[in-house]
């Protein structure tokens, strides 16, 4: 039996600043960006987003021609939670509308939790091959204001439904995995920034994958070789770059600087326009290989490296199934991430600082260009979702008027 991804989505906020622009505020050359860590453009989400509406949105995307009774399980995976106890999946479950007879959690474990909810997920559809499970990664990576992690921010959201009839990707039941208590990210739950100390994070992923890909060769005795393509845990788009480089010189590849660059580029090109999406930003990198139009994969062996600080990493297989590009919505995708709004630097500062009452006290957002949904305000400690009729978002003149009011 197979198993694997019948149907992925991303959905990424209509926001986001040129790194040009703070390049210049920073006064930082922008080549450090451009070329030192590879991000060209942030995603910042507006005041009316946040991991529910995004999570929703591609979910929205990723159940379309899935019936909805055959869905029993929703995963939300995030480490940009909104509530300590409540699970964000039960406000994606409500405002899609799926059916009661159905479990829904949140899990975290840094950006990996999404591996695995993918992991949980092959296992329930082994057990029980009629179900399928939706599983949803949304966060928002955010970092102090002139810190070194700033120009890594990014925010956007994976869906996938796993499944017993995949249509873009088996999946392979090995894992290799890797845990070891160190402190290279986390956030307190007194602080809405994360406290990160990226050097160091890039020592402890590198090491973290070395681990994981030696137990998944115990496991399975695959080789470099088996595979095509790579896919990474993204914290900014040449951390792909430095965890292959690392990876094949471990493993003695034997292949030109140039072989190994066509090995992970591919799946680079969204973080670098959209940022660090920690749940999410291994899947995105998944979408920006599957949207390459130049690539055939069909049959193709993927490697993915999942890591989340803290530490936990993840290393597995899958294999692209033929047809697979019929049901990607790549030239949607392309045109949603073409037509985002270009925040200025005041307008990036307006949305960073806005922030929701922590009394409880009732508050309405104002409205933005969004997805579907969006968070419409707070009632009595309540967070009120709602559904945005079609081409209903708003101008960028809201933008402005944000900019231009204090910060809640
Ligand atoms: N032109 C081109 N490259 C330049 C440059 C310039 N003008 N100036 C610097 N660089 C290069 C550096 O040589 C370095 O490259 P290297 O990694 O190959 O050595 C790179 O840009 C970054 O420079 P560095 O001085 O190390 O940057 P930094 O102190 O600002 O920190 C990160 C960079 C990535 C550590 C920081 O952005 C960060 O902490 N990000 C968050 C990471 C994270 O979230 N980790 C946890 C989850 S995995």
């Amino acid at each position: 039996m197979k198993i694997g991804i019948e149907t992925i989505s991303m959905y990424v906020p209509r926001y986001g600043l040129d790194l040009r622009i703070l390049a210049e505020h920073r006064d930082v050359d922008y080549n450090k960006y451009h070329q030192g860590i590879g991000q060209e453009f942030m995603s910042v989400p507006s005041p009316d987003e946040d991991v529910v509406t995004m999570g929703a949105n591609a979910a929205q995307q990723a159940m379309a021609g899935v019936d909805p009774t055959d869905v029993r399980t929703v995963i939300f995976a995030t480490e940009s939670g909104i509530d300590q106890s409540k699970a964000a999946a039960i406000y994606v479950h409500k405002l899609l509308s799926l059916p009661e007879n159905c479990r829904t959690v949140e899990m975290k474990q840094a950006c990996c939790s999404s591996s695995s909810a993918l992991h949980f997920a092959l296992a329930t559809v082994a057990l029980k091959p009629k179900e399928k499970v939706l599983i949803i990664a949304s966060d928002i990576a955010r970092y102090g204001l002139e810190s070194a992690g700033e120009p890594t921010q990014g925010a956007g959201a994976v869906a996938m439904v796993i499944s017993a009839s995949p249509r873009i990707m088996e999946i392979g039941p090995e894992v290799g995995y890797f845990t070891e208590d160190v402190m290279d990210f986390w956030r307190p739950n007194y602080k809405n920034e994360a406290l990160v100390d990226g050097k160091y994070s890039i020592k402890v992923y590198m090491n973290a994958l070395e681990h994981c890909w030696k137990h998944y060769q115990e496991e399975t005795h695959a080789r470099f070789e088996d595979f095509d393509h790579f896919c990474y845990h993204l914290p900014f788009s040449r951390m792909g770059t430095k965890a292959h480089l690392h990876l094949a010189r471990h493993e003695k590849a034997g292949l030109s600087s140039k072989e190994l660059q066509a090995q992970v580029d591919p799946s680079l090109g969204y973080n670098r326009i959209t940022g660090n999406a920690y749940t999410a930003s291994l899947y995105m990198g998944l979408l920006s290989l599957l949207d390459n139009n130049d690539l055939n994969l069909a049959h193709k062996n993927i490697g993915f490296f999942s890591y989340g600080s803290g530490c936990m990493g993840a290393f597995f297989g899958g294999s692209v199934l033929p047809g697979y590009r019929e049901h990607l919505n790549s030239s949607e995708r392309a045109a949603w991430l073409r037509d985002r709004h270009h925040l200025t630097y005041e307008e990036y500062l307006s949305f960073y600082n806005h922030s929701l009452p922590q009394n409880g006290h009732n508050y309405r957002t104002s409205r933005h260009r969004s997805g579907a949904f969006r968070l419409a305000g707070v009632e009595s400690h309540q967070r009120i979702y709602e559904c945005v009729p079609a081409g209903a978002g708003a101008s960028a003149e809201s933008v402005k008027a944000l900019a231009a009011a204090p910060a809640v």
